[in-house]
């Protein structure tokens, strides 16, 4: 199949080391108006002119409110233990609060769907698609959301609890918040920095609300989680003014959110990074800390790729990176190889952060619950995908969790990013990084090689060395 990954002996994982793939409701579910959904700010956002690389919006997607049979026969077939997908908020409560049985009833028929195929359900409460309405009424602006989102939290609780082991309250609060209402590139667009930071602050506020409220109703082996989107920072040359880049980069992208949740605050530096914009004293209320700081039994980790940074000459000087008072650096082009998005491929960026981690939590359980990579595909005459570069990528990523693992971190799943071709958000649909490709014509699935690959990676709960 590919040299590059079935050569060299092969690398094991521990027993019970988690497997899967995963998706996100905006960006496959489609039934944006059916089965009682309210709107969401990326329904919103989407159909707004210009916001979308191809104008695409989420509308039909890969159509899995429908064809959710088919995807999870699909799962099945290539031997994927665990899948993990968020719930549409505005699916369950149209306006962010009253109820909707039919929005539940299709999440149950889901997890029914997982569950007697033996596959585990790994639940994210909110991965971006806000409804509209409490957008309307200041969304993560608003220190009223933290209330909705624990509502919401236990209203889904209720309903699937029976079923559902594994739950993530909010997938990367980053985007959501700092691309969402800082930089304006995702939904619902703002451009207000400081209103990121008080955003951002209210994400890890109903995150830990709705952990405690989750806790006092959880059943016998649940487990509850977070997943934070992580870019380690590369200095792209020696000296103090470089490695200030460094900090400040990973002082906002990383540590801004991973502190609070260890229960080490906002990191003082970062704080200080942000002074001049103001609002987040004031947003930061006694007892928010501790509240964040519920005890997580895993932390998700969204891996991709590094940042390149380079100081600039003036310190106050704003950054080329729209992150909330980023200043002093910018962010460089990524080096080759590149993914088909023009990501950097460095896999040991992902071993030093998972071993980083280890080691700044203290031994908190990880899961790499998103890892993948875009990469045009090419249906051949045999209708077959070769798409050994998406593969190689795997490859090089899971045995670079392997080497974190030999070095002693407590990594204890990997779950690649995508199980399917789909909406991705201000790309619309011209990043495919599923190992199954959708025709979104027809809706057709085919299997990619990759997906192959995977599938023989988690039967023999190893990987080839390669080498
Ligand atoms: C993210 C999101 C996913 C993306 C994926 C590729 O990490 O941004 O969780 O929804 O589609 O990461 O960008």
């Amino acid at each position: 199949m590919f040299d590059k990954t079935t050569k060299g002996e092969l690398l094991g994982f521990p027993r019970d080391f988690l497997w899967g793939a995963a998706t996100a409701s905006y960006q496959v579910e489609g039934g944006v108006a059916e089965g009682g959904r309210g709107p969401s700010i990326w329904d919103t956002f989407s159909r707004q002119e210009g916001k979308i690389h191809d104008g695409g919006t989420g509308a039909v997607a890969c159509d899995q409110f429908h064809r959710y049979p088919e995807d999870v026969a699909l799962m099945a077939e290539l031997g994927l233990p665990a899948y993990r997908f968020s719930v549409a908020w505005p699916r369950v409560m149209p306006d962010g609060r009253i109820v909707s049985q039919k929005g539940l009833d299709h999440y149950r028929r889901l997890v029914d769907e997982l569950c007697d195929k033996g596959i585990e359900p790994v639940l994210t409460l909110y991965h971006w698609d806000l409804p509209q309405a409490l957008e309307d009424q200041g969304g993560w602006r608003s220190r009223r959301i933290v209330e909705c989102f624990a509502n919401y939290a236990m209203t889904v609780h209720d309903a699937l609890g029976d079923r559902v082991r594994q739950w993530t309250t909010i997938n990367e609060p980053f985007c959501s918040a700092f691309l969402g209402y800082g930089a304006g590139i995702h939904a619902p667009g703002h451009t207000d920095p400081g209103a990121a930071l008080v955003a951002a602050h209210h994400h890890l506020l109903a995150h830990g609300t709705a952990l405690r409220a989750l806790r006092s109703r959880a059943r016998e082996g649940q487990q509850f989680s977070i997943a934070l989107n992580f870019s380690p920072a590369l200095a792209d040359g020696y000296g103090p003014h470089y490695a200030e880049a460094a900090r400040k980069f990973d002082g906002l992208h990383n540590r801004f959110f991973l502190d609070p949740l260890l229960g080490k605050g906002y990191p003082s530096d970062v704080l200080e990074d942000v002074a001049h914009l103001g609002g987040l004293a004031e947003a930061i209320k006694d007892g928010d800390l501790a509240t964040i700081a519920g005890p997580i039994d895993w932390l998700g980790v969204n891996y991709y790729a590094p940042t390149r940074v380079k100081p600039l000459d003036d310190p106050h000087a704003p950054s080329n990176c729209p992150l909330p008072g980023l200043r002093g650096m910018d962010v460089l082009p990524p080096r080759p190889p590149l993914t088909g998005f023009g990501w950097e491929q460095t896999p040991s960026s992902l071993t030093e952060l998972l071993r980083w981690l280890n080691w700044h939590t203290g031994g908190i359980p990880l899961i790499v619950a998103e890892n993948g990579a875009a990469f045009e595909d090419k249906i051949d005459a045999e209708g077959r995908i070769r798409d050994d570069e998406r593969a190689n990528y795997i490859a090089e990523h899971i045995r670079a969790v392997h080497s974190a693992i030999e070095g002693g971190a407590d990594v204890r799943g990997y779950l690649v990013w995508s199980l399917l071709d789909n909406f991705e958000w201000s790309m619309g649909y011209s990043q495919r990084f599923g190992i199954v490709h959708v025709d979104f014509e027809t809706q057709r699935r085919t299997v990619k090689d990759s997906a192959l690959f995977y599938r023989d990676v988690i039967a023999r709960n190893a990987v080839p060395s390669g080498s």
